[in-house]
């Protein structure tokens, strides 16, 4: 086996990562494989010095490591430093390289839907880990973005993290409100709805317009988007950002072009076997 990869996390069991990965390999006759391992947060320095000590060529980095994980890494690209946090390590001439491509990939997964980002409107509902990547990559594309939070005052430093890179933020309260009619792209990045729950306000008044996503990937419809659909929104659900950060980490590790429509169908028969997922 030539090159080797992983996923570390805990828990770990439920991630997709490998079969969307060796998929890719095997698509293009690639002598690599791709594993995951459980690492307790008491176990992460020695992970990663194991990881460097084993020949593995990169690794990603899920909950809760994304952001300990920077204090033993050589170097960050711009993502991660921007992010405050990694989730695909590079090893490059014996050095570390910590990147993120979550807020890429979350990109990558809604472009064909939203047809162009420049000075379209994106309201986004959290202000947590997974929010700040995808807020700054949107704020990166030149969209306007209004963060609407629980805890006003994490939506508030996450407008100042995105003005300090040049975007354009605001934040509001976590309630309905005018934005509404005019959103062009609304995310949901709160943890409300991975347990079936309801969300705590309606959509009623959204525009049909608006691209609605659920980062959550299981459930595949949270009671969220299937209240934007009911209200004639597009819908996406989570897997798409899951899709497209693997496949730009595969990349940012082996160069060219990932094989998309391979890591997709992988992805998707994983979930439909573990989730019942429907499509
Ligand atoms: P992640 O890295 O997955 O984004 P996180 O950093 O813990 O996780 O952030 C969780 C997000 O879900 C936060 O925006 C949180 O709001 P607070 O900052 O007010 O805690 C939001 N969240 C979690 N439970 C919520 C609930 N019941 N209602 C509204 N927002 C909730």
């Amino acid at each position: 086996m030539e090159k080797h990869y992983a996923v570390i996390g805990t828990p770990i069991d439920h991630s997709l990562s490998p079969w969307m990965h060796n998929a890719g390999y095997k698509a293009l006759g690639i002598d690599a494989e791709y594993q995951r391992f459980n690492v307790e947060p008491s176990h992460l320095a020695e992970a990663v010095e194991g990881l460097c000590s084993l020949g593995f060529s990169g690794w990603n980095v899920t909950l809760p490591h994304k952001e300990p994980i920077i204090s033993l890494l050589d170097a960050l690209t711009p993502e991660a430093r921007r992010a405050g946090a990694v989730n695909t390590v590079k090893i490059l001439d014996g050095q570390r390289i910590g990147h993120n491509t979550d807020g890429v990939g979350f990109v990558r997964s809604v472009q064909d839907d939203l047809k162009g980002f420049k000075g379209k409107k994106a309201v986004l509902l959290g202000a947590g880990g997974a929010a700040k990547g995808i807020a700054l990559a949107l704020a990166e594309q030149e969209m306007e973005l209004h963060i609407l939070n629980r805890t006003p005052e994490k939506a508030s430093e996450l407008v100042q993290a995105i003005q300090r890179e040049g975007g354009i933020a605001t934040s509001g309260l976590f309630a309905p409100g005018k934005w509404l009619e005019g959103v062009d792209l609304l995310v949901q990045t709160t943890s409300v709805g991975l347990h079936g729950e309801s969300f705590p306000f309606s959509l009623k008044g959204i525009s049909d317009q608006t691209l609605v996503v659920d980062i959550i990937v299981n459930p595949r419809e949270t009671v969220f988007l299937q209240e934007a659909r009911k209200q004639g929104c597009r819908t996406l659900d989570g897997s798409g950002m899951l899709l497209f950060q693997g496949v730009l980490a595969w990349e940012f590790w082996l160069g060219g072009q990932a094989p998309v429509e391979a890591m997709r169908q992988a992805l998707k028969g994983q979930l439909m076997q573990r989730m019942f997922y429907k499509g």
